[in-house]
């Protein structure tokens, strides 16, 4: 059944572990992810950007959750808003089933600048006033990634969306979070703690103090009532750059987040835990594969399923290194 997504939270707070919040845009992501919940026993987080929204149309992926839940009636699953820009939004999300919404009020609306202090808590506080009263989480988020827009990898420089600021600034503030969760009574909080989105989050291998682990504990300790989440999660394995490169793809040398730190930080109170990059790489290493070794095939079926399997293999690794595997 759907779920909101503080019951799924809490219990992972409980029992110490983490959950993978996987992204999807269509029926075979979904599929993927719910294979894999069946097989390791896992309940799901399931998020949709607003890009993912538009691709797919909110009909769609509406009846397509239903779906899932009609044919995996013992796995509790959260529809999630990823990155909700305003209320109206993350309303127009709730309209549409979603149990859990994200307002990422640290940026602007239009996603360009870093938001103040005041903008952030007026916008998140309004958004869980809102969806609290209709059984819907709220995640926040404070502090600053890496833009979206480039494809991450800003926090190394600190350009980009984030302008002028320096590294530590824009960290998540340990004070400003207890702050910000009194003042808008959020469910979860994004954090900024060294990681950004996309694929090109560092270019050297990370050596294990890529996340800033103090910190996280820090802001652990202060939130005694809230989740932490942590986005730009995603591994970027070496063996998937390898295939999509081997087969036709050009693909720069990069490092994402290894997962022993993911369960560091795990560890120190992050519970849940963004994963969207790996699957896109596993999905277009899988059909670049496949339409490379076969040029002769052109059933839509034929590089779907190698896809759809592909994302099923890291969804599987990563509900078991989280922890959430046996959980349903
Ligand atoms: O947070 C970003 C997710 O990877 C979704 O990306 O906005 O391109 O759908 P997207
Ligand atoms: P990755 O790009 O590391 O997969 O992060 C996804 C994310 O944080 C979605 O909100
Ligand atoms: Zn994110």
């Amino acid at each position: 059944p759907l779920v909101p997504m503080r019951l799924l939270l809490d219990h992972a707070a409980e029992n110490d572990y983490g959950l993978a919040a996987f992204n999807v845009n269509n029926m075979e992501q979904i599929q993927a992810i719910m294979e894999a919940a069946e097989e390791t026993e896992s309940p799901v987080i399931i998020q949709a950007s607003r890009g993912a929204r538009k691709y797919s149309q909110d009909a769609y992926l509406r009846h397509l959750m239903l779906a899932a839940s009609e044919l995996y009636p013992n796995i509790p699953m959260v529809m999630h808003q990823d990155h909700g820009n305003s209320p109206e939004t993350c309303q127009s999300a709730i309209d549409n089933g979603f149990t859990s919404v994200m307002m990422d009020g640290s940026l602007q609306e239009d996603g360009s600048t870093p938001a103040d202090y005041d903008y952030n808590v007026k916008v998140t506080k309004a958004v869980v006033d809102s969806a609290h009263s209709q059984g819907v989480s709220v995640e926040g988020e404070l502090g600053c990634l890496g833009s979206l827009e480039s494809g991450g990898g800003e926090q190394e420089d600190g350009h980009g969306a984030t302008g002028e600021l320096s590294h530590d600034q824009l960290l998540t503030d340990p004070d400003e979070a207890e702050r910000f969760v009194a003042d808008t009574g959020v469910d979860a909080l994004a954090v900024a703690i060294g990681t950004s989105h996309g694929a090109y989050k560092f270019t050297k291998k990370p050596t294990g103090d890529v996340l800033d682990m103090g910190r996280i504990e820090e802001i652990h300790k202060r939130l005694p009532n809230c989740h932490l989440v942590m986005h730009g999660s995603s591994s970027v394995p070496q063996e998937l750059q390898d295939i999509i490169n081997e087969f036709g793809g050009e693909m720069k040398q990069t490092y994402g987040v290894p997962v022993e730190e993911i369960q560091k930080g795990i560890k120190h109170g992050v519970r849940k835990v963004n994963v969207d990059t790996d699957n896109r790489m596993a999905m277009t290493g899988a059909v670049r594969k496949l339409l490379m070794q076969n040029p002769e095939k052109f059933d839509v079926r034929d590089w779907m399923k190698p896809a759809r399997a592909a994302m099923k293999d890291v969804c599987v690794a990563r509900m078991t290194a989280f922890g959430q595997a046996g959980n349903a």
